[in-house]
């Protein structure tokens, strides 16, 4: 079942991301080229699935939430460009094709990388595919600034490079993670339900908690793929945690209590929804799928 909803989330959020890449001008088609290349190829979409989840879960429109899935997805994507760069993880394998840098090259990946960014919010900003409310569409900006700026996704990055080499401890790895890759989880999961206008107080507290835990698991599950799949499947180069002495949840607990976390978490986030109705299955569908998946 979450296989089917994922073709249709992609489908949907595609088609509307692929409006954005067309260069206003002859100079930029290179820029363009490089943007629309970071985006498109491969990615599970698993953030803009999760915005169209809490709008259904809240039994919204989901045409009001296509903004809010491309912003997420776009932020996403440049967060990736610039993760492969030389100065941070050095990759040069993504969704099994060359990274940015190596395709085009560094100014212009760091370049594309900007440019998503500032994409995601004029994505955002506008009435078409969002809320008409210009309330509303405020509340999701300052979300989603938020969780990906430097008390969010940027902080957790930071502090990914400067922990390379050093042991941390359990919380320490913890808060990175939720950083890193749980603060763009939760703000996909809060920006579907605002974007649904039917959100109240405790809709969205249930939906932060189990976003908060489905956004750890999916950085600890990522951790033990990167142990234990392979380049093939992954798309990206298997094993370059351990190369580069990154601390990771496997490197800290062993493997075996790294997946038994996933599933503790799993089962926090399922807990989570438990006052939700049939309306909140593709989320729950997702949760077990972020500990399932094999890439
Ligand atoms: C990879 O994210 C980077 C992390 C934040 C763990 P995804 O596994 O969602 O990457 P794509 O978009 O499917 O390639
Ligand atoms: C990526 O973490 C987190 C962000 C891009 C914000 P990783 O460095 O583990 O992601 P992969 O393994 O390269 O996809
Ligand atoms: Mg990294
Ligand atoms: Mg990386
Ligand atoms: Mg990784």
């Amino acid at each position: 079942m979450i296989a089917a909803y994922q073709q249709r989330c992609a489908a949907r959020v595609d088609a509307a991301l692929a409006e954005l890449f067309e260069a206003p001008r002859d100079e930029l088609a290179r820029l363009y080229r490089a943007m629309r290349y970071s985006v498109e190829g491969g990615g599970k979409r698993v953030r803009p699935l999760l915005v169209y989840a809490a709008c259904e879960a809240l039994t919204g429109d989901l045409d009001q939430a296509d903004g809010a899935a491309c912003a997420v997805e776009l932020i996403h994507a440049y967060s990736l460009v610039h993760d492969d760069l030389p100065a941070m993880d050095d990759d040069d394998l993504r969704r099994g094709q060359p990274t940015t840098h190596i395709a085009f090259d560094e100014a212009c990946a760091i370049l594309a990388g900007d440019g998503l960014q500032a994409l995601a919010f004029e994505a955002l900003a506008a009435p078409r595919h969002n809320p008409q409310e210009a309330q509303l569409r405020l509340a999701m900006i300052q979300a989603l600034a938020r969780a990906a700026g430097p008390a969010g996704m940027v902080g957790g990055q930071a502090i990914d490079l400067e922990s390379v080499g050093r042991r941390i401890d359990r919380s320490a790895l913890e808060t990175m993670h939720r950083h890193k890759t749980g603060a763009l989880i939760e703000a996909s999961v809060q920006l579907g339900a605002l974007a649904s206008g039917n959100a109240d107080e405790r809709a969205l507290r249930c939906l932060s908690q189990y976003a908060q835990a489905i956004g750890l698991a999916f950085q600890v599950q990522d951790d033990i793929l990167d142990v234990e799949s392979d380049t093939a499947t992954l798309g990206k180069t298997q094993g370059k945690d351990q190369a580069h002495d990154k601390p990771t949840y496997p490197a800290l607990l062993g493997l075996d209590a790294a997946k038994a976390y996933a599933l503790e978490l799993r089962d926090q986030a399922l807990h989570a929804l438990r006052a939700f109705g049939d309306s909140a299955e593709p989320l729950r569908e997702l949760a077990r799928y972020i500990v399932e998946r094999r890439s």
